[in-house]
């Protein structure tokens, strides 16, 4: 990556990003209930900017949930989450939409747009959303494509690429918006094995060369280890154990803990 692309860890006066110190993300008394079903129990966790956390934990414990309030794609019943000292849940609409702004997420299946080209994939929302000008969003996407070493594939169509490659460009897409924060949930655990290892060194590469702040949920226990500050260890809607990835892999305080690892390494 050169030394001038937005995604060193230069401080970045126009996103605001690199606040020193504090909590970029605060989750406090988050609740979320699927009718009877409590999915989160009076959750409570923060990340500091700049920090890449790791969420762990069996299925069903609610990993994709916390990414999903985070993105606003559902709401939480009681607590409240804040975005770079910015109220996410509650606020009125139009903070919410300026709020989501600071956030992007890569999923599992890629969701990516099938009916346009990779590089239109990349520039739509930086136009619509953030209203760049298309010549700014096309030099910012090649400049990503280049980035994910795809700057061969922008007028193909997503399907005629590989899962790797489609997630490559979903990760670029992501990053087009230069979120301060992005939310990554399983992204290597839909491709084929020999697939995976392509896109955690890529996450690795963004991880070192930047200073976006990562939450990231994975079962690629040696990629959490290498990336993360913080491991946080889920069951049942709540933080069991948190850690540095030395404790939580090496020496967890938890039984509940020492089980799912010895049961996913
Ligand atoms: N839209 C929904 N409607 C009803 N229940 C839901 C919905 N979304 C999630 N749930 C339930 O919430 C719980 C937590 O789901 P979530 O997807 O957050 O788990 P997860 O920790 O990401 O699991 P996995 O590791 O399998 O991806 C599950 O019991 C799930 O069935
Ligand atoms: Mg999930």
């Amino acid at each position: 990556m050169s030394a001038d692309t937005p995604l060193t860890k230069e401080p970045d006066a126009s996103t605001g990003t690199a606040v020193a110190g504090g909590e970029l993300i605060r989750l406090e008394g988050v609740t979320k209930r699927f009718g009877t079903n409590t999915v989160l129990d009076d959750l409570n966790f923060s990340v500091e900017p700049g920090k890449h956390v790791t969420l762990i934990g069996p299925s069903g414990s609610g990993k994709t949930t916390i990414l999903r309030l985070l993105m606003t794609l559902t709401k939480p019943d009681e607590g409240t989450i804040t975005v770079d000292g910015q109220p996410l849940f509650p606020a009125p609409e139009k903070q919410v939409r300026e709020v989501r702004k600071k956030i992007g997420m890569v999923f599992q299946q890629f969701n990516l747009f099938p009916n346009m080209s990779v590089l239109r994939n990349l520039t739509e929302a930086p136009v619509r959303v953030l209203g760049l000008s298309k010549d700014e969003a096309e030099a910012r996407a090649r400049e990503l494509l280049d980035l994910v070493g795809l700057a061969d594939k922008c007028d193909a169509k997503p399907t005629r690429l590989s899962g790797g490659q489609q997630q490559r460009v979903a990760i670029a897409r992501a990053l087009a918006m230069r979120p301060q924060v992005l939310l990554l949930d399983e992204v290597t655990s839909a491709l084929d094995p020999e697939l995976v290892a392509g896109v955690l060194d890529l996450l690795r590469d963004i991880a070192r060369s930047t200073d976006i702040t990562m939450l990231c949920v994975t079962h690629e226990m040696g990629f959490a280890r290498d990336i993360s500050d913080q491991v946080l260890m889920f069951d049942a809607g709540r933080v069991i154990e948190a850690g540095a990835p030395e404790k939580i892999f090496g020496d967890p305080e938890q039984e509940r803990t020492r089980e799912f690892i010895s049961a996913v390494l």
